[in-house]
């Protein structure tokens, strides 16, 4: 399926691309969407400028990709929760999302992919990185390939959203609720299967990952610690440098993104929904379905 008006510029080698040609604002056509689509799954990272959305306008273009999520620590926008405001006020220190990770790996079914939208840039810095994590999976060996993908990792916010992580510190603009043994573990494969292009991709990052499924945190912390080092490589990464009306939509399942928190004294304020998996039909509806 193609849509003409879209143009597609890749921006890194090993994921990213620009599009321009549409309105995000509107009422997106069924073709738009797919091509759109394809793009986010293709290039990991797709990039628009000079977008204009109110958060009702992204709660509906976010919808076309997947039911939206409620996240489950930050307290959402006044009569949108699903739009997450992250901002940084002038006279705070810690940022949101100021390490690598992504989103929403420590629920049972994670976080497809985010939508953000700049509001408010800073005069200089909060650039956005990204990683590949589908990159730095085929960069491994065959033999470390093989021992990974016989592995489970369990994935908890515990640790970020306690009263101690960097995302409970307190923001002035921002309501975090601390997760403190209310968060629960749950375990995914170290090797994700993308299951729209079928690519593998490393899925453990230093925020969410706490162990591998069946070992110790101290026998799992030699091995995690070198992926977390492998999967930052910088040739498997793009920056994107925002200006107020950009927007970034990455791919939860192969990317890592880091917010650099580079600005002191000054404001940025993003708004970011987020897209969760279709709900699976039920079991017997895809048995008949087979038998059709
Ligand atoms: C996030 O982790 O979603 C925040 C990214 C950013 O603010 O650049």
């Amino acid at each position: 399926m193609t849509d003409t008006n879209l143009k597609i510029r890749r921006v890194a080698g090993a994921l990213g691309a620009e599009i321009s040609g549409v309105d995000l604002s509107q009422d997106l056509s069924d073709e738009t969407v797919a091509a759109i689509r394809a793009a986010f799954v293709e290039h990991q990272v797709i990039f628009f400028r000079d977008q204009q959305l109110t958060p009702a306008q992204q709660v509906r273009l976010g919808a076309r990709f997947g039911p939206l999520n409620i996240h489950p620590y930050v307290s959402g926008m006044a009569g949108h929760p699903e739009v997450m405001e992250i901002i940084k006020e002038p006279q705070d220190r810690v940022n949101f999302g100021g390490g690598w990770h992504s989103d929403m790996s420590f629920l049972e079914r994670p976080a497809i992919g985010s939508i953000l939208y700049a509001v408010e840039i800073p005069g200089f810095g909060g650039d956005t990185l990204f990683a590949s994590q589908a990159a730095d999976y085929e960069a491994l060996s065959p033999g470390l390939k093989a021992t990974l993908e016989g592995l489970n990792a369990v994935h908890s916010a515990n640790r970020e959203y306690s009263a101690a992580g960097q995302s409970a510190q307190k923001r002035s603009s921002m309501s975090v609720v601390e997760a403190e043994g209310v968060a629960g573990e749950f375990i995914h494969p170290v090797v994700l299967t993308h299951p729209e292009t079928g690519r593998k991709a490393l899925y453990v990052n230093p925020a969410f990952t706490i162990r591998f499924e069946g070992w110790s945190t101290r026998e799992s912390k030699p091995l995690l610690d070198f992926l977390f080092q492998h999967c930052r490589y910088e040739g498997f990464t793009c920056r994107f440098q925002w200006a107020s009306g950009s927007v970034a939509f990455w791919d939860n399942r192969s990317v890592w993104h880091f917010a650099l928190n580079d600005y002191p004294g000054q404001r940025r304020h993003m708004r970011r929904v987020t897209v969760d998996p279709w709900p699976q039909p039920a079991k017997a509806a895809r048995l008949s379905e087979a038998a059709a």
